[in-house]
């Protein structure tokens, strides 16, 4: 079975249908989600905060999103990887760029690379898709830049910063890049942006007027208990689900009846009397 491609993801747009995307950071979750019909799966570098327990998304390191992509790539079979490049592995050359965008691509085996930015990143992002490295674009709220923005707020809701995102999402598209994320910016100015441009929108926080809408899966499945960004639905309580079936382990292991016979392997009583008059002797 082929994966599903960034020209089917464009095509996906002109038809109207809409395009799912989750994060998603190892092997299992990859087959379930890959399984469940997922089109997209974003390896984010959220990965430095739901898996590695990072404040922020700026220590992550191209070793470990590799680490993590060649995991969801092993996992899946039909969706579309997409390989967040971690921060400092594209601002500060276009050529530092594409050597860390082609690692994505040769060693951990996706599919596109996502990076942060507007126009000033936009000569980046036509030197790799030059060389045919397809670039996912990322606007609005853009967590590398936390110490810069301030917070997690809410972007594009001034009239400067409204057309300056306007701004970076034609100069995105004109350099080459097939799909943009707008992350927490305001669901009228999503949906002008999303019938600017020819390349789909992929929405957090952005309404629902985008091409496509995408969420980090442990907001989604209830699985990290520091924070809930107010745009995410919870569909599932894991996190307190496990701790149920965690207490419920443990109390069966110190009660002893866990593990059954069902878990257990018998043996040849006669082969285990031999064994013991042996080793008796
Ligand atoms: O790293 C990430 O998970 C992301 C999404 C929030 C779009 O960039």
């Amino acid at each position: 079975m082929s994966r599903i491609t960034t020209r089917d993801l464009k095509a996906m747009k002109r038809r109207g249908e809409k395009i799912v995307m989750l994060t998603a950071y190892d092997y299992s979750m990859a087959r379930i989600l890959d399984e469940a019909g997922v089109h997209v799966l974003l390896v984010g570098d959220s990965l430095g905060m739901v898996m590695l327990g990072y404040e922020s998304t700026i220590p992550v390191t191209m070793e470990e999103m590799l680490h993590h992509v060649k995991a969801v790539v092993r996992g899946s079979r039909r969706a579309h990887v997409v390989a967040d490049m971690p921060f400092m592995s594209y601002q500060i050359s276009p050529e530092d760029a594409l050597r860390n965008a082609a690692r994505f691509l040769k060693e951990g085996g996706a599919q596109s690379v996502k990076l942060e930015g507007g126009e000033e990143v936009a000569e980046t992002v036509r030197r790799l898709t030059q060389v045919g490295i397809p670039v996912m674009g990322h606007l609005g709220l853009t967590p590398q830049s936390i110490h810069q923005l301030g917070g997690y707020h809410v972007r594009g809701k001034t009239k400067e910063q409204a057309a300056k995102l306007i701004r970076d999402a034609l100069a995105l598209e004109e350099a080459g890049a097939y799909a943009i994320v707008l992350e927490s910016v305001p669901a009228p100015l999503a949906r002008a942006i999303t019938e600017r441009v020819r390349i789909p929108t992929i929405g957090i926080g952005a309404g629902p007027w985008c091409d496509g809408q995408v969420q980090v899966l442990q907001d989604i499945l209830g699985l990290y208990p520091d924070f809930v960004p107010r745009h995410a639905k919870q569909y599932l309580r894991l996190g307190e689900l496990t701790r149920q079936a965690v207490a419920q382990y443990a109390a069966e292991v110190q009660e002893g009846s866990f593990p059954g016979p069902e878990h257990s392997h018998s043996m040849d009583e006669k082969v285990l009397e031999e064994v013991l008059a042996l080793a008796g002797s």
